[in-house]
């Protein structure tokens, strides 16, 4: 089976329908980080170049099934109009009558954006007949929403299979970046996971109890380990019903002679404002409503040792919360020793990317940013993703 990129497509003068991931955040109805649709423009610019009609698609958010005003891509298509220095057509819904008349009235190398396809139940549900009705605008479906491909959905998997389809430019380079990952990365290896949430994470770390040296844990994350370990976390973000499962990971890791790294010292705070009275503490005097929001000057001096002396590194969530000044400390300083490092860096996930723009430190300075969260997890699992099956042949 061999991906079908847009090398092996005839695009020239065909209406393609191009599925996107514009899942991008917005501040006062504006697009806040463009990376993933400027990220998007290599396959843009080459459908123009080819004459083709271009039907854009792209979810944002998640709307459940409704319309919800604050999640139409009007202001996407503006940004993007604004990028390709060319109209951007916008509709206010991705199937009927309104989208036959555009796509019959957009001439060749335009640019037609739909509406946010989660609008649609039948988007989630990956409904035969909504995927057809999709299908049936365009002669070709062209996929660059690497961040979506873990999603059998409608626009992302459903329509595949009614018209020949191929991959961009961002899922070519997506895989081409992150595939060495899968076979044997360059010891020492170090996975660094944080965020709030196991349930996305555990994949990933099973998955390479075997192959690295040392996973560091943090943000909310390590809060679930370190109950697991039978510390007491206070008032700090974890996952109680997932108590069971970081004990089984630790377990694993132990047989794998894979280290867990968790914070010894933490900087705790009983609330969450830009000027909370902070304090260093030793993870055994957390107590009541204290809450974990950062890691501590000890640990991080540990977690910066790991980094300096990694050669593959894995980054996917914040070790604190970065967003407030007094619990950034840790992801700022982990960004910059991996930016530092002579290590291969590996970064994806909202939040880290949103991290790295935040603390002014260039997508350059490592191997690959990927534009996917949940996606590159499941990659990096090894796991046949719908939204890549569907591209292959
Ligand atoms: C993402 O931002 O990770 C993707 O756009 C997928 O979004 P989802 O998790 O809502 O499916």
């Amino acid at each position: 089976m061999k991906l079908q990129t847009l090398k092996d497509a005839d695009l020239a003068h065909k209406t393609v329908l191009l599925r996107v991931d514009y899942n991008v955040p917005l501040r006062d109805g504006k697009v806040a980080d463009d990376t993933r649709i400027r990220q998007s423009l290599p396959t843009l610019k080459h459908l123009i170049g080819q004459n083709a009609k271009i039907i854009i698609m792209s979810h944002l958010g998640r709307p459940k099934g409704e319309v919800k005003e604050e999640l139409r891509l009007t202001p996407v298509a503006d940004h993007l109009s604004k990028l390709l220095n060319a109209p951007v057509i916008k509709v206010e819904s991705c199937i009927g009558a309104e989208v036959e008349e555009a796509i019959k009235s957009i001439k060749n190398g335009q640019v037609l954006m739909l509406e946010n396809t989660r609008f649609h139940a039948e988007e989630k549900k990956n409904d035969p007949g909504f995927a057809k009705k999709l299908a049936s605008y365009a002669d070709v479906y062209v996929s660059d929403a690497f961040g979506t491909v873990h999603r059998a959905h409608a626009s992302t998997e459903g329509v595949a299979h009614h018209l020949p389809a191929y991959a961009g430019f961002l899922i070519e380079k997506e895989i081409a970046a992150l595939s060495p990952l899968l076979e044997e990365p360059q010891k020492p290896f170090v996975l660094i996971m944080g965020g709030a949430k196991i349930d996305t994470k555990i994949g990933v770390m099973k998955n390479y109890l075997e192959k690295a040296d040392k996973i560091i844990v943090g943000g909310g994350l390590a809060n679930t380990f370190l109950l697991a370990r039978g510390f007491d976390v206070g008032a700090s973000l974890c996952q109680k019903d997932k108590i069971e499962t970081a004990r089984e990971i630790m377990l694993e890791a132990e047989k794998a002679n894979c280290e867990i790294v968790m914070p010894q010292d933490v900087i705790a705070a009983d609330e969450i404002s830009d000027d909370a009275i902070t304090a260093d503490a030793n993870i055994r005097g957390i107590e009541g409503d204290m809450q974990i929001l950062d890691v501590g000057e000890e640990s991080l001096k540990q977690f910066i040792e790991i980094v300096n002396e990694a050669a593959t590194i894995i980054w996917n969530g914040p070790l604190g919360l970065y967003e407030k000044k007094p619990f950034e400390k840790g992801t700022r300083e982990i960004a910059w020793a991996i930016k530092n490092s002579s290590a291969k860096s590996y970064l994806g996930g909202g939040d880290t990317v949103d991290a790295i723009k935040r603390f002014e430190i260039s997508p350059d300075s490592f191997t690959h940013v990927s534009t996917g969260g949940g996606a590159m997890l499941e990659f990096l699992e090894g796991k046949d993703l719908p939204g890549l099956k569907v591209l292959m042949k």
